[in-house]
This record gives C-alpha cells, structure tokens and sequence, in this order.
C-alpha cells in the first residue's frame, strides 16, 4: 500500500467516525428531549433518522476538502454541502422504512422556509425532521468545528432565541424547557 493510499483510507476513516459520533450525539439528545418532554413522536423513524441524518458527508461525492475547510463556505461550498441530506435519503432508502428518508431529506429544512433542500415551511416539514433539526443545531454549535471553537451552552441557547424562526417553536420552547428541568433538579 502506498503512502498516498493510506493517508486516503485514514481520512475516510476519521469523516466516518467523525460522522458518526455526531449522529450519536444527535440521537442521544433526541432521545432525551422527546423521552423528558413527553414528545409524541414516531420513535423509531425519529431515532433511525437522527443516527443516520449526516450519511451524505461520509459519501465519496462530499468533497473532504470542503467538509473540512477551515474557513467560511462559499456560496458554491454552501451548495455542494447542500446535497448531502439529499445524498444521505438515498443512502437509506431501502434499508429502512420510507419515513427515514423523509426525515433525512428535510433534517436541514426551517420552520420560516428559509432551509434547504426544497425550502418547506411549519407542518410541511416532518415532525421528527423538526426535532433532528432543533438537536442538531444545538449539538453542532456546542462542537468544535473545523471553522470555529465550541460554543457554550448559554451562547447556543441565546444563538436559538435569535433565530427562532428556523424552528417549531412549541418544541423550541419544549426544549428550553429540558434545561429548565435539570437545573431544577440540581438546586
Ligand atoms: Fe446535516
Ligand atoms: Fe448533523
């Protein structure tokens, strides 16, 4: 094997792991938000979509170049990061019930109809396409990316008051709530 070969395989292989805990992450807090808030959801598709809603960034059509760029996307890089919740739905059709797809396509769409890829609005969107979407943002921005450090906890919440739009706010308002009741718990 080559040098070059095996400087390839290891970056496939840390996209992989790299998508692979933030599904994990993802679906974790999904799981804890609907489970505490007592969210009426499918369960299944809800969780099988949020543990496979970044497949598209592993596929070999995700440029790693930028997925990983350091700095602010273009609006070409915006557009070819775009696809991938569309490369995801194809990833899992098939494999699991047709409302996985669903769920995968719209992982990206905002309540203001200001998301992508189609730019659905409110009940257009899938249920738990709008929970993934509320958890997702919350675990991105409390990540490191490869633009930016982590956010906190206060900087991310205050970040979602902000753009509020982008969510159904009844679960918005449900996962603020989560918070609420921890710290409750605490003190
Ligand atoms: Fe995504
Ligand atoms: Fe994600």
């Amino acid at each position: 094997m080559t040098v070059r070969q095996r400087t390839l395989d290891l970056r496939e292989i840390k996209i992989s792991l790299d998508v692979f805990f933030h599904q994990l992450e993802v679906t974790h807090l999904c799981h804890q938000f609907v489970e505490q808030r007592g969210i009426k959801c499918d369960k299944e598709i809800l969780l099988i979509a949020a543990s496979t809603h970044d497949l598209g960034k592993a596929d070999p059509l995700t440029d790693p170049q930028i997925l990983y760029k350091p700095g602010k996307y273009t609006e070409e890089e915006f557009g070819h990061m775009k696809v991938h919740s569309q490369l995801g739905a194809v990833l899992v059709t098939g494999r699991y019930p047709e409302a996985v797809a669903k769920v995968v396509r719209q992982h990206h769409e905002n309540a203001d109809g200001s998301g992508y890829p189609l730019g659905l609005t409110n009940d257009e969107i899938k249920l738990e396409a709008r929970i993934i979407n509320i958890c997702d943002y919350y675990i991105a921005n409390t990540s490191d990316r490869s633009y930016r450090k982590a956010r906190t906890h206060i900087d991310t919440i205050n970040l979602m008051k902000i753009n509020k739009n982008e969510f159904d706010l009844r679960l918005l308002q449900e996962f603020f709530n989560m918070f609420d009741a921890e710290m409750e718990k605490v003190v």
